[in-house]
């Protein structure tokens, strides 16, 4: 769709959810791109209060220090000069800290937290309120935006997704053994969807992709036909 076209439809909420390392952020920006709307990595955010927490030694058992942390945390998303979003702790870039393999490991139970939950949805619902945003996560089509006008469930092998990211982290500079990599999906996966708060699952009127087989492109794609496919015109 052309951009006079995408600038006469009503704007949509995209809401990407899925398992850890199945595409979801790369095809959200992309997507996000193409349709001019806001980019939301909702996993960032839970990434940068990880950081926080590790680096305040927030012990997680006590929730008067946790809710004193949350009160001194402001996550924010900032849209950098070549367009990407970033994530920032408490006024300062936090990119590289957050996509560390030590926060990677202690992402998920510092995000099954109700409290820590509680607090970044009230500020993605922000974010979305105007609409126009293309968001990812777990909970983002059954919790955060149940109202979403489309609603994807992405999906790949477990091995796929691990040399997926083992390959992100080394352009980071990281290198971690791909056994490690499998591991901490595998407990992510298992923590994320049998959590007692918001756990990962399909919403009903989801679509799942599974990106084990299909290149990138391929999949953002498809995202933009489904997405266009459910604008409507202002009248
Ligand atoms: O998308 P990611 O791998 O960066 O997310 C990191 C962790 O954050 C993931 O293991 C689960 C948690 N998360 C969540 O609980 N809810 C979201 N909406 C997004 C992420």
């Amino acid at each position: 769709m052309s951009t006079q076209r995408l600038l006469g439809m009503r704007k949509i909420i995209v809401a990407i959810d899925g398992h850890s390392a199945c595409g979801k952020s790369t095809t959200a920006k992309e997507v996000a791109k193409i349709l001019g709307y806001l980019y939301v990595d909702s996993g960032a955010m839970y990434r940068a209060v990880t950081v926080y927490f590790l680096e305040h030694h927030i012990a997680i058992t006590n929730p008067r220090e946790v809710a004193r942390a949350l009160s001194d945390i402001k996550v924010s998303c900032k849209i950098n000069p070549q367009g990407m979003t970033e994530t920032y702790l408490n006024g300062l870039n936090a990119e590289s800290k957050i996509r560390k393999m030590e926060v990677a490991e202690q992402v998920s139970q510092i995000s099954a937290i109700k409290e820590v939950r509680t607090a970044m949805v009230e500020e993605q619902r922000r974010l979305g309120k105007k609409k126009g945003i293309v968001m990812d996560g777990r909970d983002i089509g059954t919790v955060v935006f149940p109202e979403a006008e489309l609603k994807l469930f992405l999906t790949a092998d477990l091995l796929v997704r691990a040399f997926r990211r083992q390959k992100e982290l080394l352009e980071r500079d990281e290198l971690v053994d791909l056994d490690d990599v499998i591991d901490n999906l595998k407990y992510r996966d298992q923590h994320d969807t049998t959590r007692k708060v918001s756990p990962l699952v399909k919403a009903k009127d989801a679509i799942i992709i599974d990106t084990t087989h299909i290149t990138i492109d391929e999949q953002v794609d498809e995202v933009i036909r489904l997405a266009t496919g459910k604008m409507v015109p202002f009248t």
